[in-house]
């Protein structure tokens, strides 16, 4: 318990303000109406961990460049310039990092393959309309770091409300 403390403080140490800065403003709207393979593109498809793994994860370059490695036509049969900065990205050879923006001290453990995999929780119930995103989020979902929020949640669905269970 001690060492919870301690980490407990770290984190609220570091937890300064900083402004998120994506390598692109990526558009979820736009997006998830997008076809590949004949069928709409879905969240596992960029979120892959969602179902099995402790972390939803975040995109590779190559997941945007399964359709970007060719211009992806817009509105006006044209590529836009935002549209051609994905190659551009890819041209650079950097690694990719997208910036999380909410995101739980170190000693939280909030597994997605227990809340999607088994309890098969939508996405929505905790991340809103994603889908309805035009931007990256700027703000963190404070409702998803608050420790109260989860427990009361688990009391609802009688998950557990036991210490070790949500820290590690
Ligand atoms: C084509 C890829 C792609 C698809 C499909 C996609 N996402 Fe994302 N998602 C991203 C990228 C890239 C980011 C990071 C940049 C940003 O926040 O917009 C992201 C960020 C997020 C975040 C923000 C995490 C944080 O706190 O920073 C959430 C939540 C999320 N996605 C949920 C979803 C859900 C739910 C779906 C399905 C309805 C979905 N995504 C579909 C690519 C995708
Ligand atoms: C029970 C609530 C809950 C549900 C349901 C849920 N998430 Fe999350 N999600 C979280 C929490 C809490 C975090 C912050 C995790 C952290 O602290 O790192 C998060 C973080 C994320 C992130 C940031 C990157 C990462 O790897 O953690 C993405 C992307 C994301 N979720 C996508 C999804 C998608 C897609 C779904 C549905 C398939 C989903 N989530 C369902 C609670 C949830
Ligand atoms: C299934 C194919 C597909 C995948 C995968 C995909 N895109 Fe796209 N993307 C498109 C299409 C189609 C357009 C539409 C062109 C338009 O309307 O401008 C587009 C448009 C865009 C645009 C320009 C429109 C805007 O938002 O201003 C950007 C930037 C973009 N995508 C980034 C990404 C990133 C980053 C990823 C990976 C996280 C990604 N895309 C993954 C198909 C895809
Ligand atoms: C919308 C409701 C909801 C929210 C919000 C939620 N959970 Fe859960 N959580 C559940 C349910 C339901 C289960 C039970 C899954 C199962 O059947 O095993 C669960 C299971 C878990 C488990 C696995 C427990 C075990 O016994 O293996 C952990 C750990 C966990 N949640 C952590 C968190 C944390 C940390 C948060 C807050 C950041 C959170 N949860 C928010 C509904 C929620
Ligand atoms: C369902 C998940 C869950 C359970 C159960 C849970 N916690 Fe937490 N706890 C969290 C989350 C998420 C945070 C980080 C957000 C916050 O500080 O509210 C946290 C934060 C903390 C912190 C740090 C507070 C701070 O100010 O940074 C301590 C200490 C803590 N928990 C102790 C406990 C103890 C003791 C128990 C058992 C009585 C417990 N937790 C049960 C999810 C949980």
């Amino acid at each position: 318990m001690t060492r919870l403390v301690v980490l407990a403080l770290v984190a609220a140490c570091s937890r300064a303000p900083r402004l998120p800065e994506q390598p692109i403003a990526f558009n979820h709207a736009l997006h998830l109406s997008v076809e590949l393979d004949g069928r709409r593109l879905g969240c596992v498809d960029c979120h892959a961990g969602a179902e099995r793994a402790e972390h939803a994860g975040l995109p590779a370059l190559r997941d945007c460049l399964r359709c970007h490695m060719r211009p992806q036509l817009g509105e006006r049969g044209v590529p836009s310039e935002r549209e051609a900065a994905v190659r551009k990205l890819a041209a650079a050879a950097a690694p990719t990092r997208w910036v999380q923006i909410t995101r739980n001290p170190g000693h939280v453990y909030a597994p997605h393959r227990a809340h999607v995999g088994i309890a098969k929780l939508p996405c929505a119930e905790c991340h809103g309309d994603v889908a309805a995103w035009t931007a990256p989020p700027t703000e963190p979902v404070q409702r998803l770091l608050r420790m109260t929020e989860c427990i009361a949640c688990h009391r609802t669905h009688g998950a557990s409300t036991w210490c070790g269970a949500c820290h590690r």
